[in-house]
């Protein structure tokens, strides 16, 4: 098997080079409108914000830079297929202008407007970022009433274009089934309140490209991918910054396509593949040891677990989980100076799959390990 990755260094406001219902699914994460880290890119694409912020216009300024970014939702809902789905991380900001503190939700404002364009909005995420800085609480302290609430949370708004996706025929539903997650992750996925993900380590780009970019974490976007495409599927970014989502598209055996307006980034996206292959299989790695944890914890708790899955021959929950696969990177390659390619093993290559299928014909329980001993490291 074998996934493709491209790159365009343009304004996504014109996703001229894809075509109309092509894509499966869109994880991204926007400039974030009020927050002074974009001003300048906001101010090139549109004159007019500059001049509003010089004049400490805020509720101007905002309107206006939500006015760049609803060409790119246009653009967005054209290239999706009729039961694609967008997700999309985005914060709101805080802001004091004219000596007046105030937050400009940035999360209402896109909501509103891709329901206009004609996506159905679904219950979304709310990514509870954990922060340490030390000046965390805005306003005067003990005394009341002029304290302001901290914003320690982003959202992860999720649209779908159409009504429910149809997988056709075999070959589809194959893929599909190929592509599930296990019955443990999806009670952890589609809670709509996301506590376990760091907004920072990553692993993959330099410290300076990452907070240049505001990148969110590689475990955002392959969760994302996971719940809402399938192998093989095309996913875009149309704001890729340093690829997290080209990174986590790789890693889950999809395709990929990134805009990107500031070519600054292209080192750091093309570098992605100096660490790939290692971080991506150690991830998957991460996740069957993850669900042998589970495993053993709930057959030394007494319950059962009904299927066997394929592939690695170690139980399952459910029907569902029976052919679900994790391919590894095999090789990855750079065929043009704008599009990467990978291959994958089609079936399962970690020793430890194959001990563990013995150990389970011999009803061998393996020493426990508790499940947050695995929190993987590299991300
Ligand atoms: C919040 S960052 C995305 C970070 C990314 N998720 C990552 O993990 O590195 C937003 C990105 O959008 C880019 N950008 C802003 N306006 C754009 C436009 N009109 N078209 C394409 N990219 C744009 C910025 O240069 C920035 O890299």
């Amino acid at each position: 098997m074998e996934t493709t990755h491209k790159l365009f260094f343009q304004s996504s406001g014109n996703l001229d080079k894809i075509q109309s219902g092509s894509i499966d699914l869109i994880v991204t994460s926007p400039p974030y409108p009020m927050i002074e880290m974009w001003d300048d890119i906001f101010s090139k694409q549109n004159k007019a914000v500059g001049k509003a912020i010089g004049k400490q216009d805020g509720n101007l300024a905002f309107e206006l830079m939500h006015r760049i970014l609803d060409s790119v939702w246009d653009e967005a809902f054209r290239v999706l297929k009729n039961g694609g789905f967008a997700c999309i991380n985005i914060g709101d900001a805080t802001r004091s202008l004219k000596s007046n503190f105030a937050i400009y939700p940035n999360h209402a404002r896109i909501l509103q407007y891709l329901v206009k364009t004609g996506f159905t909005a679904l219950p979304e995420i709310i990514w509870r970022k954990q922060t340490n800085a030390p000046n965390k609480f805005m306003g005067s302290g003990m005394l009341p009433a002029g304290a302001y609430v901290t914003l320690e949370h982003e959202y992860i708004l999720i649209l779908r274009k159409g009504g429910k996706r149809e997988f056709k025929n075999d070959s589809e539903r194959h893929a599909r089934r190929r592509s599930a997650i296990f019955w443990e992750e999806r009670n952890n996925f589609f809670s709509d309140i996301w506590l376990d993900i760091k907004g920072s380590r990553q692993g993959l780009i330099d410290k300076a490209s990452r907070k240049r970019s505001a990148a969110f974490p590689f475990e955002l976007a392959y969760r994302l991918i996971n719940m809402y495409s399938v192998k093989k599927d095309t996913v875009l970014d149309p704001f890729l910054g340093t690829g997290t989502t080209m990174a986590a598209a790789m890693a889950a055996a999809r395709n990929s396509i990134g805009y990107e307006i500031d070519n600054g980034f292209y080192d750091s996206v093309i570098k992605i593949r100096e660490n790939i292959i290692d971080l991506s299989n150690h991830h998957m790695e991460n996740r069957l040891k993850k669900h042998i944890v589970f495993v053993n914890e709930r057959i030394a708790s007494g319950k059962s677990l009904k299927y066997k899955n394929i592939p690695y021959g170690f139980p399952v929950i459910t029907n569902q989980e029976k052919e679900l696969v994790l391919n590894e990177l095999k090789t990855i390659e750079m065929i043009q100076d704008n599009l990467i390619q990978v291959d994958y093993f089609d079936n399962p290559q970690t020793p430890f799959c194959r001990e563990w299928e013995e150990s389970v014909m011999e009803k061998t329980v393996l020493p426990q390990t508790r499940t947050h001993d695995l929190q993987l490291e590299l991300f």
